[in-house]
């Protein structure tokens, strides 16, 4: 989604802002632009597309100065061109505007900013903010800022500057992130750490309804009401190198060949091998408190639902706690049972997606505990929500989600195993869950070591217009995220569907053009799936299968086998997650498509 740098301080503005928008590219992005305050006043360069040609226009025609705000936008009032690019300025060009979020009200202030004599040059709803700090500007820009602020409904966090007030940035915050970071002498602003982080690494993180004023001699936050705030400032551990390449063709690959210690990273210092259990410092909930839930509720939004939905099948089982999923999106528009005996856990790498974070505003409003497993220390979701597991997968930058994905999984294990061990669940079931975890670091790097099989896959298939994944227990949830990643990345249609399913409705797709992806592990419903893969072989489909053993039940049913080593069922999602990234890898580099930025698509999407 659209991304904000400012910055304020001794150097040269340009350089280190367009260097923050490069590092937000992988949020998605359709034009993007940038203004400086000096001498002349506020100065502007905009170009839709892509970053290289603001830079293109900034070679051509530079502007310097040491206060500047910029924006990368993700179009949704408005066409993505150069005039609807961020910033906006007031007809005089004195005051500019960057924006996230969306501004609800925006026609009707349009409307009486118009009556009032106000020309606007854009479609969106951004230029309304500019113009509206204007009418009401009297005194200093904070002041104009709190008083626009104060007639506009929906969300934003903005950055804002003014000629008539050098010296300064005003930035403000209601339901989309934003940050300050704080260096030495010199201050920025920043819609996500990334941008930043090469800089400094102490930032706060603003509250919704924080106003924050920055100088170069310092900052200060205020309410609405303009009352001073104290913040915590906190310290980024994330390092450099971790948001960069590091040497693959592309984030998505560095991240799928980041596994094996990213899961490690989920579990380091979490289990108890002894007990048979997990130790889950953050949950902010006493085991007595755990002992008496009576429902779950988990609520997540695209990979992450996937995830829920492999965490439900856990949960029940273990726990034998009624657990219910649930698209956050739907959620939070209906009237959900939700007691103070509901546990509601929100599964979101960006910690930041708006209908997962409203979702869990009003699971808490009607009275559940909330535990966020988020990705983004520090986002608001992590904040808001009463406990949580962080997911210590390190930056996700690949708008598709992968080591999320395993994470999430695994510290869903984690949560059932502590769940279930509070219950009935045995000492010696424990320890077995607890070696099955322990080992899927090494069992993710075998089959990363083989990722040349699916490279040789994915060319046998890159052309199909369509794909079919199908998978039963736990890993039905494995194939609708299988399905997801190669839709997302290389365009091509691709359904996931529980196998049996297929027979009603799915199975009329089947012809020799169709693939169809068994994930067939040797679990329990093993046996019922080879029927699916008869059944598909039967209408000449070709069958890829992703299973576990040498079975005799599959001979002569099997196009393509990918073997995945053998785990607790429980755990195989995490391991039949990595040859389904790697295939959907594949497949789009190999079709072309740009991997890490997939069109239309957003990494985070904080907009309903
Ligand atoms: C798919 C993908 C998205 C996200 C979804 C939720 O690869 O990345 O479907 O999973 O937008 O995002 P988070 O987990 O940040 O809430």
């Amino acid at each position: 989604m659209c991304g904000i740098v400012g910055y304020i301080g001794p150097r040269v503005a340009t350089p280190l802002l367009v260097d923050g928008l490069r590092r937000l590219e992988y949020r998605g992005y359709d034009s993007a632009g940038i203004a400086i305050l000096n001498g002349h006043g506020v100065e502007t360069r905009k170009a839709a597309g892509k970053i290289s040609r603001l830079e293109s226009l900034l070679s051509s025609s530079p502007i310097e100065g040491n206060i500047g705000i910029a924006h990368t936008r993700w179009a949704t009032h408005g066409a993505p061109t150069e005039c609807n690019a961020h910033p906006h300025v007031t007809e005089d060009g004195s005051i500019a505007v960057v924006h996230n979020g969306i501004i609800e009200n925006a026609s009707t202030l349009r409307t009486r900013l118009t009556e009032r004599g106000h020309v606007f040059s854009s479609e969106t709803d951004t230029e309304v903010l500019a113009h509206l700090i204007e009418e009401l500007y009297e005194d200093t820009l904070e002041k104009a800022v709190i008083a626009a602020l104060s007639h506009v409904e929906g969300t934003y966090g903005i950055a804002v500057m003014a000629a008539s007030d050098p010296g300064k940035l005003v930035a403000a915050r209601l339901g989309s992130p934003l940050l300050l970071g704080l260096g030495e002498d010199e201050y920025f602003i920043a819609s996500d750490v990334s941008a930043i982080l090469a800089h400094t690494r102490q930032v706060i993180y603003l509250d919704d309804g924080d106003v924050a004023v920055l100088t170069r001699d310092g900052y200060d936050i205020f309410d609405l009401d303009a009352a001073t705030k104290s913040h915590v400032v906190s310290r980024v551990d994330w390092d450099l190198d971790q948001i960069e390449k590091g040497g693959y063709a592309h984030f998505m690959l560095k991240e799928i060949f980041e596994q094996p210690s990213t899961i490690g990273n989920t579990m380091r210092g979490r289990l108890l091998e002894e007990e048979g259990t997990a130790k889950l410092g953050g949950l902010n909930i006493s085991d007595e408190e755990l002992l008496d839930i009576d429902n779950i509720i988990i609520t997540a939004c695209g990979t992450s639902w996937h995830s829920a939905l492999i965490g439900e099948h856990m949960l029940e089982e273990l726990t034998r706690i009624p657990v219910e999923v649930e698209y956050a999106s739907e959620f939070r528009y209906r009237n959900p049972i939700v007691t103070d005996r509901t546990l509601c856990i929100v599964i979101s790498q960006s910690g930041e997606t708006a209908d997962t974070l409203a979702a869990m505003r009003e699971a808490k409003r009607r009275g559940a505990r909330t535990l966020g497993l988020v990705n983004v220390v520090g986002s608001t979701i992590a904040r808001e929500s009463d406990g949580g597991i962080y997911l210590h997968a390190g930056p996700e930058i690949g708008v598709a989600s992968t080591k999320a994905f395993t994470s999430q999984v695994v510290a869903l294990a984690l949560l059932t195993l502590k769940m279930a061990r509070l219950r009935d669940l045995s000492i010696l079931r424990g320890r077995e869950i607890v070696a099955g975890l322990q080992a899927l670091p090494g069992q993710v790097q075998q089959m990363l070591d083989r990722a040349d099989e699916l490279e040789e896959l994915a060319e046998e298939f890159k052309r199909s217009p369509n794909f079919l994944y199908l998978g039963r227990g736990f890993n039905f949830p494995a194939a609708l995220e299988g399905a997801l990643k190669l839709k997302e990345i290389s365009y091509i249609h691709a359904e996931g569907y529980p196998a049996a399913e297929m027979k009603h409705g799915p199975i009329a797709l089947i012809d020799a053009m169709m693939p169809v992806v068994f994930i067939a592990p040797h679990d329990s419903v093993f046996d019922k799936l080879v029927s699916n893969v008869q059944e598909v072989r039967a209408r000449k489909g070709k069958t890829i299968v992703l299973t576990s053993r040498d079975e005799p039940a599959l001979e002569g049913l099997v196009d393509y086998e990918f073997r995945m080593p053998e785990t607790l069922e429980m755990l195989t999602p995490v391991l039949a997650a990595v040859p389904l990234q790697l295939l959907a890898y594949y497949i789009a580099v190999k079709r072309g498509s740009n991997v890490d930025q997939p069109r239309n698509l957003a990494k985070s999407v904080t907009v309903e």
